[in-house]
């Protein structure tokens, strides 16, 4: 089915938006859908600029698989965290589709973040948050945490995150959700196992395993 207006959405990542992208959206009168290039992402971590993707929304249809999926685990989350938010779309989902305490977007785009925070306001959800922070820097915070990943950056900025973040996944009960998961064999190479994955879709969900001895 072709949506008026959906055509400038690219089919990037394999992940094309459909009428429930549009319809969230407009519904909640917010700015998500417009890709944004990488050339264009105002950030003041100039080194890593080169290891980002670019800014492209994840789709509801594949938020709704990974909250399915996440919630069979049966952890009781305490916190979902985006890494490399963007917009701010998968936090919003989150609030309306997912049970946890609190909310964070990790984006390291400032004027991304700006519009994160005008959709926000707009959204007016008090449990959400945006930081401006690289995630090859950022430490998740404790408790049980579901982490979510579409696709932010390649294998370095992800291996800087996992080994920054090891003491959280061996301490805390948390999870790592990765869409479009090009680079899961980083996550399986530094202790990771799989705990569900779609071929077919690239989403997986992963957790520490529990005897895992950090490389020195
Ligand atoms: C494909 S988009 C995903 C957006 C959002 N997670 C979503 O699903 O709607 C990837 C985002 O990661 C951000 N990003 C890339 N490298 C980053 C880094 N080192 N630290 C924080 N954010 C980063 C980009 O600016 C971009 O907004």
């Amino acid at each position: 089915m072709s949506i008026p207006g959906l055509s400038i959405f690219s089919n990037r990542s394999g992940y094309r938006a459909g009428i429930e992208d549009y319809l969230f959206e407009k519904l909640n009168r917010l700015n998500l859908e417009t890709i944004v290039n990488r050339e264009i992402l105002k950030t003041s971590v100039k080194s890593n600029i080169k290891h980002a993707t670019w800014y492209q929304p994840i789709s509801c249809r594949n938020l709704k698989l990974i909250f399915h999926e996440a919630q069979k685990t049966r952890i009781p989350f305490d916190h979902f965290i985006d890494i490399g938010a963007g917009k701010g779309k998968a936090c919003f989902y989150a609030a309306k589709n997912f049970r946890c305490r609190k909310i964070t977007g990790v984006e390291f785009s400032m004027s991304l973040v700006k519009v994160a925070n005008r959709n926000k306001t707009v959204f007016g959800h008090r449990n959400i948050s945006f930081v401006n922070e690289d995630a090859a820097s950022f430490l998740l915070p404790s408790g049980r945490c579901l982490v979510f990943l579409f696709n932010p950056f390649d294998d370095v900025i992800l291996e800087k995150f996992i080994a920054n973040n090891y003491a959280h996944f061996k301490e805390n009960e948390s999870v790592i959700a990765y869409a479009y998961d090009v680079h899961r064999e980083t996550l399986l190479v530094n202790g990771f196992r799989t705990l569900f994955r779609s071929a077919e879709r690239k989403l997986s969900l992963y957790k520490l395993r529990s005897h895992f001895q950090k490389p020195k």
